[in-house]
């Protein structure tokens, strides 16, 4: 556990500290914030309040209810200088997002709100996540601001490339990613103790490709996101997670292991391999149900045909067979995309037919969430009864899930239920 001081400025990147700030609380940190005034015309303090359990300074002026104490600890008996006693207490200080405004302030030493007062005083680690449109990242002025800060051994993490908040804007200053910041912090300050700390988890994500000739293939809609999310939360929770992602373009983060797939017939592979060794399975990938028996070793051509008839044959269904041969100790969760009324019904049908621990299901009919969204809507359902996760962030909804898997490995050790495969 760390005592992480979060420090966020004004810009569109705002509300990703709040996904940090879940992913941190998660892994078993304690957080509090500091905003600047700006910071507040993006989100308000409120959220940072809710989430961190603890409240939220953008003023040196206005005294701290909890006296520079964080969540794990006690509030003292003296009412101390708030942005002294934060940065005394931290562990470290992370500014995420850090705006070039701000930036400019760090690396010329002014203090002119609590967030730059309390990076001048902190003796404490400085972790400096940038985010902004790519020409005021690019600016000479940004640039040699940074580069101040670097040799001051302040750890900046660089921004990510890819489409920014301005319409038709690409480049560099996207924030880094709430798992790259956070596996950060832990590279800098050891973290301890964390709840899933010696935890094997294997994720599966992503969807299959079912070749068709050598150079098409049947498909589905599956990006991995909801998968990356799940893995990035585990090792977030100290986990040792391993992806077998299927077909997924999306960045991959240090801490976790990836194994690419591309068919069916290849992930049922290397699930194989890699069940034994874990303790959670994860199953979030779109695996085919059906793949062509004998793809065409060239290119199909049309040839004047007037049609072409595909023959498909069914898969292996991977998940039932890896419960087949489960230990006790594992736990398994399934996901179902499910369309329409039934589909938690229906979840609850192969719940039991499959022999798992938890089945999530997501109704594929509701627009905005499910296969190519970064926002899901689900329903878990255990043997113990359903829990609906309205529709929020992947990461969030990836929490809320490993929740709900920690809840049923305390029910079980305390021998109120029994696993699933032992009925
Ligand atoms: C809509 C909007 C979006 C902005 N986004 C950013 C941003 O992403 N990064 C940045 O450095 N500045 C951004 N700015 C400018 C900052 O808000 C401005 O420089 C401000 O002074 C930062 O204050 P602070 O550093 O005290 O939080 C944005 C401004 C507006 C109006």
């Amino acid at each position: 556990m760390a005592r992480i001081l979060l420090g966020v400025t004004g810009g569109v990147a705002a509300y990703k500290a709040l996904d940090l700030i879940r992913l941190a609380v998660a892994g078993g940190h304690s957080l509090r914030v500091i905003q600047t005034d700006n910071s507040q015309r993006f989100v308000g303090a409120a959220s940072f309040a809710a989430i961190t359990g603890a409240p939220v300074l953008t003023s040196e002026w206005e005294r701290d209810p909890a006296r520079g104490a964080f969540p794990d600890q006690p509030t003292p008996e003296h009412d101390p200088i708030s942005h002294l006693e934060l940065v005394r207490n931290a562990d470290c200080f992370v500014i995420a997002p850090a705006s070039a405004n701000t930036i400019a302030k760090l690396a010329h030493g002014l203090a002119d709100n609590l967030l730059t007062s309390a990076a001048l005083a902190a003796s404490c680690p400085l972790i400096v996540a940038p985010a902004m449109n790519h020409q005021m990242w690019e600016s000479p002025a940004t640039m040699a601001n940074t580069e101040l800060l670097r040799g001051r051994s302040i750890t900046i993490i660089d921004p990510e490339v890819g489409s920014l908040a301005s319409r038709n804007e690409w480049g560099s200053g996207r924030l880094a990613q709430p798992a790259t910041i956070l596996a950060a912090i832990e590279q800098i300050v050891p973290s301890g103790e964390r709840p899933w700390d010696g935890r094997r988890v294997l994720v599966t994500a992503g969807g299959t490709r079912e070749a068709i000739d050598a150079v098409r293939f049947v498909g589905n809609r599956s990006s991995g996101r909801m998968g990356f999310a799940l893995a990035e939360a585990a090792a977030a929770r100290g986990a040792v997670v391993t992806v077998i992602a299927a077909n997924v373009d999306l960045p991959r983060h240090a801490q976790i292991s990836y194994i690419d797939v591309e068919s069916a017939a290849d992930l049922e592979r290397a699930a194989a391999e890699q069940f034994a060794g874990c303790d959670l399975l994860l199953m979030a990938a779109a695996v085919a149900d059906f793949t062509p028996p004998n793809p065409a070793p060239g290119k199909l051509k049309k040839d004047g045909r007037p049609d072409l008839e595909l023959t498909l044959k069914p898969t292996t269904d991977v998940l039932a067979q890896l419960s087949e041969c489960r230990s006790e100790a594992q736990m398994l969760v399934g996901f179902a995309a499910e369309h329409g009324p039934d589909a938690v019904e229906l979840g609850r049908t192969k719940l039991a037919a499959k022999g798992l621990d938890l089945l999530i299901v997501n109704d594929v009919s509701a627009s905005g969430t499910g296969f190519e969204s970064s926002s899901n809507e689900v329903t878990i359902v255990s043997k113990d009864g359903d829990l609906h996760v309205p529709k929020a962030d992947k990461l969030v909804v990836a929490n809320e899930i490993l929740n709900a898997v920690d809840r049923l490995a305390g029910q079980r050790a305390s021998g109120v239920i029994s696993q699933s495969s032992d009925e």
